[in-house]
């Protein structure tokens, strides 16, 4: 709301990377078994991606600053390899994780430094970084995370990362929907 009562337009934001259509298939298969396996609701292949930052709803007004703070980051392209998988219990989600990556770090932290120059906070501003995408949600509290750590990556490509995205989310009862507004190139 603005001072004189009128609802301020809003998106719902965040920044990601987005995998390659064939690691996203390839995670996409898992998320199915695995959704089938523990009785969850898997992720669709084309929403599978890793959060840089989760900024929720963002005045429209404030696009442009955004945009200009994210294109500000500089910080070089890098590799991620999908290595592990996990459960967690607190939020019944299972998730793909990748191998330490010293760039990754690098992005989130630049990302985060050049946001809070602009003056743009963020919900989990303040929370370690736990990269992860998301590959089935609503599993049974009683899945067994030990099972889940033991599933195969074998065959997942390497994950060249080149860019990051800005995305706005959409929820609906069929799950997000997410629509990317602006590409950002990762140059040293
Ligand atoms: P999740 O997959 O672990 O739920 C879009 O919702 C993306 O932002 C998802 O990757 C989601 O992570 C992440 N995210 C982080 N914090 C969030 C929050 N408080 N609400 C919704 N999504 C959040």
């Amino acid at each position: 709301m603005t001072e004189e009562g009128h609802a301020v337009a809003t998106r719902r934001l965040f920044f990601a990377l987005w995998p390659s259509a064939e690691l996203a298939a390839g995670l996409a298969a898992i998320a199915a078994a695995g959704a089938q396996r523990f009785a969850g609701r898997a992720s669709r292949r084309e929403t599978l991606h890793l959060t840089l930052a989760f900024l929720g709803e963002v005045a429209i007004a404030d696009l442009p600053a955004l945009l200009a703070a994210a294109g500000r980051v500089r910080s070089g392209p890098f590799r991620l390899q999908v290595d592990r998988f996990g459960f967690w219990r607190r939020n019944r989600l299972l998730w793909a994780g990748c191998a330490p990556s010293p760039g990754l770090d690098a992005l989130v932290a630049e990302l985060g430094a050049a946001l809070a120059a602009a003056g743009i906070s963020w919900p989990d501003q303040q929370r370690a970084f736990t990269p992860h995408l998301t590959l089935a949600r609503k599993l049974p509290a009683s899945t067994p995370a030990d099972e889940v750590e033991r599933i195969s990556c074998a065959g997942l490509p390497a994950w060249p990362c080149t860019h990051f995205v800005l995305v706005a989310s959409s929820l609906s009862a069929a799950g997000p929907f997410y629509s990317p507004l602006a590409e950002f190139p990762l140059t040293a």
